[in-house]
């Protein structure tokens, strides 16, 4: 029956990031829909009061400390789930950070900050959290959070609009190396979402109005409109997607 495709039931996955935003509000869904979930995320706090806030309602989280810029606590968190799930059926990729400057002033470091938090983190976890699906057999999915930057370049913000192209192909690139194995790779395309990392957009009525004026359904997403795709990506629903990119703007794109 269709409704059994969306079930998530003995499932058990990371989202990176989880400890606030969209992260957040994927992560729940995914519990909502069965799995259990390993709530990773810089701030440990952050990640204990979401974990503890989930399990309050039912759901089965468990919070995870991981800085996805470090290879080596990436290898411990991969290794500490597992220990605690057993397995690794889906990982959400969704940890991101952004810095803002005129190109011209760009600083080098603030640059590589960036690729390493949003582009080379995602490459480490996905590697190993692969190979761990590879050697059990697990017909698993991998899903990344690119951005609507990642087509339209976005204003002050070189780094992360490098990162989000690039992990646009990375998905592609992944996709056709682990179909073989059974691995389906996508990415969602958020737009406008109400977050932390958009707070300072949102704060500037100028800029505010703009965005919000162009946004067909004629509003900002709340995190928790993520989480139904996020369910789909994940499950059997979509098992014959893999590679893809799907954008969920309240039509901002075709505007
Ligand atoms: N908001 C939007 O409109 C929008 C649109 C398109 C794409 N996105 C993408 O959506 C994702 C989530 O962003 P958000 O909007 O939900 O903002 P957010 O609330 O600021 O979430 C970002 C998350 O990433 C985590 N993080 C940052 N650096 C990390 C690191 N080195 N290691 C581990 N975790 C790290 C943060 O954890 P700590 O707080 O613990 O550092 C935080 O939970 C990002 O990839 C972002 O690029 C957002």
């Amino acid at each position: 029956m269709i409704l059994e495709k969306f079930s998530l039931e003995g499932r058990c996955g990371i989202v990176t990031g989880a400890g606030s935003g969209i992260g957040k509000g994927i992560a729940r869904g995914l519990a909502e829909a069965g799995a259990r979930v390993a709530l990773a995320g810089q701030n440990l706090e952050k990640v204990d009061a979401a974990s503890r806030e989930m399990n309050g309602d039912g759901l089965k989280t468990v919070p995870f400390r991981v800085d996805v810029s470090e290879e080596r606590i990436i290898a411990d968190l991969v290794r500490s789930v597992v220990q605690e799930f057993g397995r690794i059926d889906f990982l959400f990729n969704n940890a991101g950070t952004i810095y803002r400057s005129p190109f011209p002033d760009f600083p080098l470091e603030e640059w590589e900050r960036v690729i390493k938090v949003n582009l080379t983190g995602p490459f480490i976890l996905s590697q190993a959290v692969a190979r761990h699906m590879i050697e059990k057999g697990i017909k698993g999915s991998i899903i990344n959070t690119s951005s609507l930057i990642a087509v339209f370049g976005g204003v002050t913000v070189a780094a992360y609009a490098a990162t989000k192209g690039g992990l646009t192909q990375l998905t592609r690139s992944m996709c056709n190396d682990l179909a073989k194995y059974g691995i389906r790779v996508n990415a969602i395309g958020p737009g406008w979402v109400k977050t932390d990392m958009t707070k300072a957009i949102r704060e500037d009525p100028v800029r505010f109005k703009g965005i919000s004026d162009r946004i067909p359904l004629g509003r900002w997403a709340d995190p928790q409109d993520l989480a139904g795709l996020a369910v789909f990506l994940a499950s059997d629903a979509s098992s014959y997607i893999t590679g893809q990119v799907i954008f969920i703007d309240g039509g901002y794109m075709v505007m």
